[in-house]
């Protein structure tokens, strides 16, 4: 099916071109809850040694839980929004009190961990634990809304549910994880915001803006 084309072109593309970073590495939800923590408001480049130095000083969760405040806040130091550290700590501790030391595994048990909202909730959903959830942020919203010509204001909370249903239809259940994160990449190294390279872009021949060179039109936002 024309879908499965779609997943099948995506996934693919992922393999050859995806960026090494190292949480990658692992499927681990500790790890990917920490780097998608530090990866918001922050380019990933910029957050592999503080990831790397995060993992060294509190490999498990429990490390975390336990973690000396002005310690945690100094390893944070150059990320900035400090409360993010200060909810990891606290989320940390409620997987431990709450969930038995184990890292939830349902969407709802992980969105009731401070500081983890829809996006983070469903990227570690999908790529620790493989459910179908379309992790959507910035980058999703304006790759799928070129892909499909969605004029939603993005700006909008209610615009979610529609890159929420279309990503729904299309996701792969085999590997949503991978689909999430090709995706990614495909708006930070493809499909960016002030050009598309579409002469390199693997969903080139899904994309309704591109014959018509609406591409730059999209996403649509009204708050600037
Ligand atoms: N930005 C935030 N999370 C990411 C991930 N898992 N892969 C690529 N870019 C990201």
């Amino acid at each position: 099916t024309e879908i499965k084309k779609f997943q099948q072109d995506l996934l693919g593309w992922y393999k050859v071109h995806k960026k090494p970073l190292p949480w990658r590495k692992t499927t681990s939800a500790y790890s990917v809850w920490i780097s998608e923590i530090m990866s918001q408001q922050t380019q990933v480049e910029t957050v592999m040694p503080y990831y790397l130095r995060f993992m060294e000083k509190y490999p498990q969760i429990e490390d975390l839980a336990a973690a000396d405040d002005d310690e945690l806040l100094k390893l944070w130091e150059g990320l900035g929004y400090y409360s993010r550290a200060r909810n990891l700590k606290v989320a940390a501790q409620q997987v431990m009190t709450d969930f038995h030391g184990k890292f939830p595994d349902t969407l709802e048990d992980i969105k009731s961990l401070q500081g983890i909202g829809p996006y983070t909730a469903a990227a570690i959903a999908s790529i620790s634990f493989g459910l179908p959830e379309p992790a959507i942020d910035g980058n999703l919203m304006r790759v799928t809304s070129r892909l499909f010509e969605i004029d939603a204001d993005i700006s909008k909370a209610a615009s979610r549910k529609i890159f929420d249903k279309k990503l729904r239809e299309l996701i792969s259940e085999e590997n949503p994880g991978d689909f999430n994160q090709a995706l990614m990449d495909i708006g930070s190294m493809v499909c960016t915001p002030k050009i598309a390279k579409c002469e390199i872009c693997p969903l080139a021949a899904y994309c309704q803006a591109r014959p018509k060179g609406t591409q730059l039109k999209y996403p649509v936002k009204s708050k600037k």
